[in-house]
């Protein structure tokens, strides 16, 4: 084994990462939060599930975001999690904002996806089996739905923190208006909506148009989800398409990546290096620059890739001229998938 069986975390980590506040509430998260969404199912090795884990902690990195139906397969990545915890991370459990959700399909029959109370409440008590944890920092609703009153919903996230499962909730994918209806109701039931998770990257920007504003208006946080375009914004697909990448193993769809977006990436990562940046930081940094944006939410296959996201805290500003010469590539690139859920109420 290349690094230590017995885990002591970096006692430099929290020199370099930068936290800020969800919105106004108390939370603080740091700048960059790992997911757990895909590179830790039970298709990938436990120990570089581990590596990354630990390196992302001795960085500074306090924010791990699951859900119950990552993997694969579904649940896996909060069971491997759950493994990793236990060896390594028990001790530092008062250090770390753990995350899960419900609501995308994770079982078969009426109760396994949606926002009903019945679903929320079991999947939220089986992740936290599947974790070995007492309870979540974070639950979401991960998607909303159209078959259940978003009353329903929210007393349902609401009943979770009340009964000690978890800290805090928020909602994804949810659209501005539904937002500020979800925040009405959760404000009257006494649990305010701390933090809205969207999709958002320099090829998807839908939430600048409304929902930024929105969640900024209702005192909520932001995390920006696939900031790296499941990959499309790293240097991943610059040189052809490696079978080992998210595209190349068929994890994402084929058609994300045409001419006009490959030409896209080839541009960003010239201004990246003209920057002294990779693409990946630029990225990140990019997501970064909005006040209102929390945390930039990101995956990784690799310790050297984690890495390399990580040197997006040393970047300088971005002039208004880099932001705009930015602007000519950085353009919706209809690779927003969580589109029709965000729709559908
Ligand atoms: N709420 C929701 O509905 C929702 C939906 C999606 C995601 N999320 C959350 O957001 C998290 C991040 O999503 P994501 O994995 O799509 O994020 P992402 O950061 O956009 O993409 C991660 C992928 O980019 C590549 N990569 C990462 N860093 C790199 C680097 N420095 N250089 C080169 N390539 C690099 C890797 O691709 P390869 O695997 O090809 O190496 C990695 O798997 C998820 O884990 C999950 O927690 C939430």
């Amino acid at each position: 084994m290349a690094y230590p069986d017995v885990y002591h975390a970096n006692d430099n980590r929290y020199e370099t990462m930068p936290y800020n506040r969800s919105g106004n509430t108390g939370l603080k998260l740091p700048a960059i939060t790992l997911g757990l969404w895909h590179n830790f199912g039970d298709d990938r090795p436990l120990e570089t599930q581990r590596e990354i884990l630990r390196t992302a902690f001795d960085h500074g990195v306090t924010h791990f975001d699951l859900a119950n139906n990552y993997g694969p397969p579904q649940g896996s990545a909060e069971a491997n999690f759950g493994r990793i915890m236990a060896k390594d991370f028990a001790p530092y459990r008062d250090e770390m904002i753990i995350s899960s959700k419900a609501g995308w399909y994770m079982q078969d029959g009426p109760y396994g996806f949606g926002g009903s109370r019945k679903y929320l409440v079991a999947s939220c008590d089986a992740s936290l089996k599947r974790m070995g944890l007492d309870y979540v920092d974070i639950f979401y609703h991960h998607r909303p739905d159209p078959d259940t009153p978003i009353e329903e919903t929210v007393a349902a996230l609401d009943f979770l923190v009340r009964s000690g499962r978890a800290l805090y909730v928020g909602v994804s994918s949810y659209s501005p208006e539904l937002t500020r209806r979800a925040q009405k109701i959760a404000r009257e039931l006494g649990t305010p909506l701390t933090i809205h998770q969207p999709s958002y990257s320099m090829f998807n920007r839908w939430i600048e148009d409304e929902l930024l504003a929105t969640c900024a208006d209702e005192g909520m946080g932001v995390i920006a989800f696939s900031a790296l375009a499941q990959g499309l914004l790293t240097d991943r697909y610059l040189d052809g398409v490696p079978e080992s990448s998210r595209l190349g193993a068929h994890k994402m769809n084929s058609g994300f990546l045409n001419d006009d977006t490959l030409t896209a990436i080839r541009e960003l990562n010239a201004i990246a290096l003209r920057r002294g940046q990779s693409l990946a930081q630029m990225a990140i940094s990019w997501v970064l620059r909005r006040d209102e944006v929390t945390s930039a939410l990101i995956g990784a296959s690799s310790v050297e890739q984690l890495k390399n996201s990580l040197g997006a805290l040393d970047a300088a500003p971005f002039s208004d001229e880099e932001l705009a010469e930015i602007d000519k590539w950085a353009v919706d690139r209809g690779i927003n998938q969580w589109q029709g859920a965000t729709e559908s109420v």
